[in-house]
């Protein structure tokens, strides 16, 4: 490894923790508002996000930019380094096949989500107070379910398994048995932040956010 690519190496790693680990959480915790407060407690927990002062400062700098750099530079990280699941096939080595694959999925899924949501608000297809309706709209095929769970398991997969190796790499955790200890409680976090996502879509699929939905659509139909 030249001395340029052992700093991207880390610039990259550490873009993964802070901010996009944060980001996740963050995302997940809003998106749970829906399942806990319903349309009411999710539009508040969106405009509580809209109110933060240099918010579109934080969306470049927080969140876009570390992803393409982290999104891109982790594709061409997966693209050089050889999965070797089927020469050794215990468990570090497939979460080591498995943290490139999921980051693959990830990074293709990511785009296409950020453009049904945040991107139809940008150039004002949408507002944010109709993103609710949106969220319904797309949970009502149950193709996107499909792929919307597939991109969740995968993201929160590449985030908490990502942690695990990101403690080991900045020397966090050294020995076998603080290891052992970290794969608990980031086996626990995959659980909780997973949940916290899927219970969100349970909730976009209920009858208040299907009245927001078919309000949207018969405003549309009006105009
Ligand atoms: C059940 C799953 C999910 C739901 C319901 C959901 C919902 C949403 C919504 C409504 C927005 C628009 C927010 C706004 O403009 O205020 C959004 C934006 C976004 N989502 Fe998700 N999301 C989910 C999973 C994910 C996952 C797993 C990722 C992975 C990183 C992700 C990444 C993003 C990003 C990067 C944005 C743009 C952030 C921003 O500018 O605020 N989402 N999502």
């Amino acid at each position: 490894m030249n001395g340029n690519s052992y700093y991207s190496r880390k610039l990259h790693s550490l873009l993964g923790v802070i901010p996009l680990s944060l980001f996740l959480v963050e995302h997940a915790i809003t998106n749970y508002t829906a399942f806990e407060g319903g349309l009411e407690g999710f539009n508040r927990s969106v405009s509580f996000l809209q109110g933060l002062p240099l918010v579109l400062f934080l969306e470049i700098f927080g969140i876009f930019l570390p992803l393409i750099f982290h999104g891109v530079y982790g594709l061409y990280i997966a693209y050089q380094s050889d999965l070797n699941v089927g020469r050794f096939g215990y468990g570090r080595n497939w979460a080591f096949a498995l943290q490139r694959i999921t980051g693959v999925i990830t990074f293709i899924f990511v785009f296409w989500h950020v453009y049904e949501t945040r991107f139809q608000v940008a150039i004002g297809a949408i507002s944010h107070e109709e993103l609710g309706a949106t969220m319904h709209q797309i949970f009502s095929n149950p193709a996107m379910i499909v792929l919307y769970t597939i991109g969740v398991l995968s993201a929160v997969f590449h985030f908490a398994n990502g942690m695990w190796s990101f403690l080991v790499a900045w020397g966090i955790t050294v020995g076998p048995r603080a290891q052992r200890i970290s794969s608990y409680v980031w086996m626990g976090v995959f659980v909780i932040v997973s949940a916290l996502f899927l219970l969100s879509i349970v909730a976009f699929r209920g009858d208040e956010f299907k009245e927001a939905a078919d309000a949207a659509a018969a405003l549309i139909s009006i105009g």
